[in-house]
């Protein structure tokens, strides 16, 4: 079904690189045709001047159409492509149909490798808020996960848990000395402790060696430490868990930086082995060349750090897993952290240090530029967050008569957040504005799920199957639907290949408006049999595509709203 797989072995014929026309060929603005060839560079190689090069090539072509091919027009350096409407109609309609289980569900017919892809995203710290900030990393975590697994991957979802370190000393120390009377079960105890510690430490400074002591202790596996650390485990993923079930996210494994306490051993004894541990004041680090920073692993006290663990956590995931790439959805403030990891495993030899990649993105703030900061208390809870969006959009739903009104707002609200933190290209920073996320007309997860629920509804009225006629199809309006359908496959393997859900997000907007302008253009129940039921197959369509779209990227699609 892949036309630009069709054009590119067809222009062999003409002497034309198989390979080299994929990757040259665009989709082209309909006036223009159905695709355009540049020829420049090809022209350039036979050292031939590219508007002749195009005349010719064109000429030649409409000698020799083929039967699915109108025309190939010559445009400057360009060869632009027309399609015999009909055909691609019909077999883009026999693609999709294909595709399309009996609910609607997509199968993926793409042949690619399997792989093992390993996700480490979320990664939230144990006994600290998770606030707007984690935003990001979750969804686009998430949506990779579905992603690769449309494709067909094995996907393992790594909840990297920041469980780990002297606040734990701290809170521990807390809970035994402001917090005994009562059994701590919330967050909010938590945190509060944490500041209440902060606050007398800042007066008394014995409290940190006291904090020290106890973080010793679990570190020893002393019992009691060890229990009260597994209480602040217990009580932040309770919490949590109410937002990965919001957000309809699972992960494989919550093994964190804990977890690879007693699995150091082999990063340090091959760093020794390979002779890349070099004293530093009292401390051990692995030099990462000129001009750049080392790479610190052991503290003068022998403890390990954030960047120990990761290696330990890296090893041991090729070891349980076998992945063939490693992500990190991790901020951009990080970069550096994982350039050195990775770079510490090619030294140390591991052959597939180059398949651990970092997902960087920006950063998140609150429209009216609120700083998103835990230390200052001004922190925004994705909880709130959620919440707020789903309570403005029941105001806007109330007066609907709809059914399913609480399901429906909570759908609607907590996919406008969802699609709002996914529109954007990752890494860039971005203010997230709940005017914005929540406008049912813009460029928003409202309006994608609004125009889903408009096909839902036509096609409650008239049900019909995908044997339509073709000839019915042939407009501008309805054609450049149906273009975008065919590209669904296309979008999702290039949105793979660059670890980018807004190409996905991109994508389902330009398919509504699209498809909406087609809506208000073409009457489409009432008319001649065959008329409608050609445009209602467009509907049927597009209807799927985008529920299997918004899947993609960890939005649900509502039938009313
Ligand atoms: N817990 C860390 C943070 O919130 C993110 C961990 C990312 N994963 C990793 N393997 N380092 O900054």
């Amino acid at each position: 079904m892949n036309y630009k797989q069709k054009i590119a072995k067809y222009l062999t014929k003409f002497e034309l690189e198989e390979n080299n026309v994929l990757m040259l060929i665009q989709d082209a603005d309909l006036k223009n045709g159905d695709f355009a060839l540049p020829v420049f560079k090809i022209a350039a190689s036979l050292k031939q001047n590219p508007m002749q090069f195009a005349i010719d090539l064109a000429n030649k072509i409409n000698e020799n159409k083929s039967n699915w091919l109108d025309k190939a027009m010559p445009a400057g350096g360009y060869v632009n492509f027309y399609f015999k409407r009909q055909v691609f109609i019909k077999d883009t309609f026999d693609y999709l149909c294909k595709k399309t289980k009996g609910d609607g569900e997509y199968k993926n017919l793409v042949p690619a490798a399997k792989k093992t892809i390993a996700i480490d995203y979320s990664s939230i710290n144990i006994a600290k808020d998770f606030h707007i900030g984690h935003l990001l990393t979750t969804v686009i975590g998430g949506s990779l996960c579905e992603i690769f697994s449309y494709l067909g991957h094995k996907v393992v979802g790594i909840n990297h848990l920041g469980d780990w370190g002297t606040q734990f000393g701290k809170l521990i120390y807390a809970v035994k000395t402001w917090g005994e009377d009562k059994p701590i079960n919330s967050m909010e105890e938590l945190t509060a402790l944490y500041v209440k510690y902060h606050n007398e430490a800042d007066k008394d400074k014995s409290l940190d060696d006291k904090a020290r002591e106890w973080f010793k202790k679990i570190e020893d596996a002393d019992k009691e430490a060890l229990k009260l650390f597994n209480e602040f485990k217990r009580i932040t993923l309770k919490e949590v868990n109410k937002i990965y079930d919001m957000l309809g996210i699972k992960f494989d494994s919550y093994d964190g930086e804990s977890f690879f306490n007693d699995k150091m051993g082999i990063v340090i004894d091959t760093l020794k082995e390979k002779k890349l541990l070099v004293e530093s004041d009292k401390a051990f680090v692995v030099e990462m060349g000129e001009n750049e920073p080392p790479c610190m692993i052991l503290k003068s006290d022998g403890a390990t750090l954030y960047a120990t663990r990761d290696l330990a956590a890296a090893i041991y995931r090729k070891k349980t897993y076998d992945f063939d790439e490693n992500l990190y959805v991790v901020a951009y403030q990080q970069n550096l952290h994982f350039k050195q990891v990775f770079k510490v495993l090619e030294l140390m030899g591991y052959d597939w240090a180059d398949r651990c990649k970092h997902i960087a993105f920006g950063m998140v703030s609150l429209e009216g530029g609120e700083a998103l900061s835990t230390r200052k208390g001004n922190v925004v809870l994705l909880k709130d967050v959620l919440k707020t969006s789903v309570d403005k959009t029941m105001q806007i739903i109330k007066d609907r008569g709809l059914e399913d009104k609480d399901r429906i707002a909570h759908e609607v609200g907590v996919g406008a957040v969802v699609f709002f933190a996914l529109y954007n290209q990752r890494i860039k920073d971005m203010v997230f504005s709940f005017d914005k996320a929540l406008n049912f007309d813009g460029e928003t997860g409202p309006y994608l799920q609004y125009t889903h629920a408009r096909c839902c509804s036509l096609v409650n009225k008239f049900d019909c199957n995908f044997d339509i006629e073709a000839k019915y199809l042939e407009d501008d309006f309805a054609y450049e639907v149906i273009r975008l359908l065919s590209r669904f496959d296309d979008i999702v393997l290039d949105a793979a290949y660059k670890y980018e859900p807004s190409i996905i997000a991109r994508y389902l907007i330009d398919l509504c408006q699209c498809f909406n302008r087609f809506y208000f253009e073409k009457k489409i129940l009432g008319q001649e049999e065959g008329v409608t039921k050609a445009r209602m197959g467009i509907v049927k369509l597009v209807k799927n595509a985008l529920k299997n779209g918004m899947k993609l990227i960890k939005m649900n699609a509502p039938n009313k709203m």
